[in-house]
């Protein structure tokens, strides 16, 4: 079941999704998280309402979707990185209470144990961003429905959108990544999904309107009782339904 919020713009989209975050902002709560740069703009108003109105985090326990496949934590594109920058440094949280895949050392077992984790742990809600091939997480086209976490190839098409960042530092893309997989994402109890700009156009309209098909892995959500999902007007434009 969908509801579908649709903004002008990014920044009334972050207000939006903040708006529906800030129900979980609470002790206890399990929050699933995201990367890139879909969530930044929710993570500055969770930051802002933390300085503000003093919302703790303390008790507040988090998963993160994915993680690439060998970089150290400290490594500047790393998503452990990317989610102390963008949140978890301005925010009283706990770090024991930071959960990331790790994409270091015995993979096969850190998916094992990132699965038990959140089987003791239910997501309450979970943030998505959506690649512009249908992606969640990195679960990429052709993903089986039953996956929980795993070890992945990306795309080329991924690492061509990723590139932007690792070709400044003269590095590659990695090639593989460790990610919550489909079965684990439709496990949390609600879903939050945020997508901006014309190039998520074609994925949005696949995610809401299309067939359920591994295809297109973000159509899977169909299939989930509580998904919200808040887009901004250019994200919209091949939408035939009316919400
Ligand atoms: C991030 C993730 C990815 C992104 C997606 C969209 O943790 O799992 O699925 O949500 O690639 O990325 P942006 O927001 O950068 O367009």
């Amino acid at each position: 079941m969908f509801k579908v919020i649709i903004v002008e713009n990014y920044e009334e989209l972050s207000k939006a999704a903040f708006e529906v975050m800030k129900d979980y902002l609470k002790p206890g709560k399990v929050l699933g998280l995201a990367t890139g740069s879909s969530p930044v703009g929710l993570y500055k108003n969770m930051i802002k309402d933390h300085i503000q109105n003093k919302t703790s985090y303390k008790d507040i326990i988090t998963f993160n979707l994915d993680e690439y496949v060998g970089l150290p934590k400290d490594h500047k594109e790393s998503y452990y990185t990317f989610m102390h920058e963008q949140l978890f440094n301005h925010v009283d949280i706990k770090e024991e209470n930071i959960h990331i895949p790790s994409g270091l050392g015995d993979l096969e077992a850190n998916c094992k144990a990132y699965d038990e984790a959140i089987e003791k742990c239910p997501v309450d809600i979970q943030l998505l961003g959506i690649g512009s091939n249908g992606h969640i997480g990195f679960n990429e086209p052709g993903t089986p429905f039953t996956l929980g976490t795993h070890v992945t190839d990306l795309k080329e098409s991924t690492r061509k959108d990723n590139a932007r960042f690792f070709d400044p530092l003269g590095e590659e893309v990695p090639y593989q990544a460790c990610t919550m997989g489909l079965a684990t994402i439709m496990k949390a109890k609600n879903i939050l999904l945020v997508a901006n700009g014309e190039n998520k156009a074609k994925a949005v309209k696949g995610m809401l309107e299309g067939e359920v098909s591994e295809d297109l892995p973000a159509s899977i959500l169909q299939n989930h009782p509580n998904v919200t999902v808040v887009i901004d007007k250019a994200a919209s434009t091949l939408l035939e339904k009316k919400y």
